[in-house]
């Protein structure tokens, strides 16, 4: 089968590293799906992982942990799927990529296509949607039935691919008062697009612009950048017995006691600890990826899809990853097959 990754002889890691490979087609067992692959998107982790990871030499490394397609068969164990349905999953960082014609993926964390998506729509969804209604539904505890309406959230870092979804589900599921920062017109513009009622720049004083603003403090805040940057005003924004989810890792350790006359809370939220640990719960994915799915079709969220290149080949991947690697992109990057 066809792929696109990381060849073992490769003598760097930029996206130029990124080359068409022909690898045996993987087989069906247990729980797993095969899966042909239609569409991937691209995130900060393919960067990490084609960036910091040592080569083990010997296999070549295949990257892409969000994927559309079609299952084509099913191991003995599976019983949520069957051969023809659509899916959409981040899958396990375990295991290798899905920037791969034919891949395997743990049913246990796959998600039906919403009906009204195209694979292109469709891949952009899994990792943003699940680390964001992970962190805010799951870390942060905001009740996903309405009874945190009006509260106030901050999104620092809101119009990438995790803060695009965490608008929109905090505005449909949460009924949440959204603040969301973005630095430039456009990446403001698009947070407004989706719903945040609020938009304020992290690059000019956040004490003083939430303030301005009337919401001196908030009940939640999502940080999906430098975690070691933000903490400081984090802690100085949030409410007493507010919560605070960081998605990012920091470089040091953090000033917890910060928190601690206000008891407020701090979480780390990993979307693939589910799968790294084969947690008891690992269903969940599958539960959260079919609400997302209802959600699209119901008109209440968006795909958030703002750069697709056609053609499933190094080239367009090495795109796809220039565009991510620049640390600004606005939504999702697509690569369809
Ligand atoms: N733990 C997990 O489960 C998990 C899952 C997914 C992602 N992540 C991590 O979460 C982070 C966000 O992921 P993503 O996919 O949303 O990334 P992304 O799409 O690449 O984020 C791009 C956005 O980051 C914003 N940004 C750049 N510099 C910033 C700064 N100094 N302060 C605040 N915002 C800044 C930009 O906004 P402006 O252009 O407006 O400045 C841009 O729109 C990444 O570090 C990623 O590795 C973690």
């Amino acid at each position: 089968m066809k792929a696109i990754g990381i060849s073992a002889d490769a003598a760097g890691h930029g996206a130029d590293a990124l080359v068409d490979l022909e690898l045996a087609a993987p087989a069906a067992d247990g729980q797993d799906l095969l899966v042909r692959i239609e569409a991937v998107s691209v995130n900060p982790i393919d960067i990490k992982m084609r960036s910091a990871r040592p080569h083990a030499g010997g296999q070549p490394r295949v990257l892409g942990w969000d994927a559309a397609g079609t299952v084509v068969a099913a191991g003995p164990r599976v019983s949520l799927f069957a051969p023809g349905d659509r899916v959409f999953y981040a899958g396990s960082i375990t295991r290798p990529g899905c920037n791969a014609e034919l891949h395997l993926v743990d049913e246990r964390l796959t998600g039906a296509m919403p009906a009204s998506a195209g694979f292109a729509e469709a891949a952009a969804l899994p990792v943003a949607s699940l680390a964001a209604w992970e962190a805010l539904f799951e870390r942060m505890h905001v009740s996903a039935t309405g009874n945190d309406a009006g509260k106030n959230l901050l999104v620092i870092g809101a119009a990438g691919g995790v803060g695009s979804m965490a608008i929109q589900l905090a505005k449909a599921v949460g009924q949440l008062h959204v603040i969301a920062t973005a630095s430039r017109p456009e990446s403001q513009a698009w947070c407004r697009e989706l719903g945040a009622d609020i938009v304020v720049d992290h690059r000019a004083d956040l004490v003083a612009q939430l303030a301005a603003n009337g919401r001196p403090a908030v009940d939640f805040i999502l940080c999906l950048s430098d975690t070691d940057r933000y903490f400081p005003v984090m802690a100085k924004l949030i409410k007493p017995h507010g919560h605070i989810c960081a998605l990012v890792e920091s470089r040091s350790p953090l000033p917890m006691n910060d928190l601690r006359g206000k008891s407020a809370s701090f979480s780390w939220e990993g979307m693939f600890t589910r799968s790294l640990h084969a947690t008891p719960d690992m269903l969940e994915q599958h539960r959260i990826l079919n609400r997302v799915a209802s959600l699209i079709d119901a008109g209440q969220v968006r795909s958030t899809v703002k750069h697709c290149f056609n053609g499933f080949n190094a080239a367009s991947l090495r795109r796809a990853h220039a565009l991510v690697e620049a640390g600004n992109a606005i939504g999702k990057v697509v690569v369809t097959a």
